[in-house]
């Protein structure tokens, strides 16, 4: 039976036609960062039932509108949640997609501060549930300004900027511009979009929790597949595919013995297979049309089909 394809924003999704391939034969999808719907779009155009989360009340507002309420349900809550991930193992589904990160029309909107353009707020929330990226500078530990500079933003001035933003914090941070002098002043003059961008990224990942988040959540949505059901993820930051790359690893892996051992004592068999090997990236006609999708990177994980 044709279904139809809701219509689709003004560009394509990432890896929209890999996704929807790996998918074909799904007939239940968590879509469990569903933005404005163009992933789930595509599922429900080829006759599957969707169960769409998102973080972001108004994403979720956005999609419901496009998509209805037929074959359709949705949470706002982060996927990672305990009220999610019980939504998701009830579901049952056959077919996961996490799409990580912000949406586009997040990123545009200055209101919501995930930019170093000047004057925005420095917000950075994906949902309600976090504290704003200002209450986040003005009041985190050292320590853990540390860790997000130095682990998601590759900085090696991580101290030293850790430092500059305690010491500016008598001013207090409100806006971009706070952040970027900030930055400023450690990086030097020389500092650029670039540096603004790698930072304000680190920061946006600490706010929302989106590392843990994602450590927390995998196990528990590769449980909630049926068997032989596919869990996929695009990531857009390295740190988010290393995860990812070594958890499918890890639970691709079968007896871990020492060769030397006459039999197997670990008992330990693959809970699935991480397939492809590695990770599907955008052609180039996609790279041409939509630039923001150059750090996406998709991988997948298929349940065993027996336990
Ligand atoms: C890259 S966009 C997804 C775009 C979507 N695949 C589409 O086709 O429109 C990422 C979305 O995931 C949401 N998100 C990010 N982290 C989340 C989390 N932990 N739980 C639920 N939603 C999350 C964001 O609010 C955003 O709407």
């Amino acid at each position: 039976m044709e279904h139809p394809v809701p219509p689709q924003p003004s560009h394509v999704p990432v890896l929209y036609e890999p996704i929807l391939a790996l998918a074909a034969s799904a007939s239940r999808v968590v879509d469990g960062t569903l933005g404005h719907g163009g992933h789930a779009a595509g599922f429900l155009g080829a006759g599957a039932t969707v169960l769409g989360i998102d973080r972001d009340p108004e994403a979720l507002a956005i999609a419901q509108a496009r998509l209805g309420d037929e074959r359709m349900r949705y949470l706002q809550a982060s996927y990672a949640s305990p009220a999610a991930l019980a939504a998701v193992a009830e579901f049952a589904p056959d077919f996961i997609l996490l799409d990580l990160g912000v949406s586009s029309r997040q990123l545009d909107d200055p209101g919501r501060g995930f930019t170093f353009r000047p004057g925005a707020p420095l917000d950075m929330r994906m949902g309600p549930d976090v504290p704003t990226a200002a209450e986040w500078l003005n009041s985190v530990e050292r320590d853990e300004l540390v860790h997000a500079f130095r682990e998601w933003a590759d900085e090696r001035r991580a101290p030293r900027l850790a430092d500059e933003v305690i010491r500016r914090r008598n001013r207090g941070f409100t806006t971009s511009d706070d952040l970027v002098n900030a930055i400023r002043a450690v990086l030097g003059a020389r500092s650029g979009p670039g540096d603004f961008a790698r930072i304000f990224q680190a920061v946006r990942i600490a706010v929302n929790d989106e590392l843990s988040g994602l450590e927390t959540a995998l196990p528990a949505l590769r449980d909630a597949l049926v068997p032989g059901g596919i869990l996929a993820v695009i990531s857009y930051h390295s740190g988010e595919d290393r995860l990812v790359k070594h958890t499918f690893r890890d639970w691709s892996a079968g007896c871990t013995c020492p060769p030397a051992f006459p039999q197997c004592v670990c008992g330990r068999t693959p809970l699935g297979e991480a397939s492809p090997r590695r990770a599907i990236v955008p052609h180039e006609e996609e790279l041409a049309a939509n630039p923001r999708s150059r750090s996406a990177r998709l991988r997948c994980f298929h349940r065993a089909t027996a336990p």
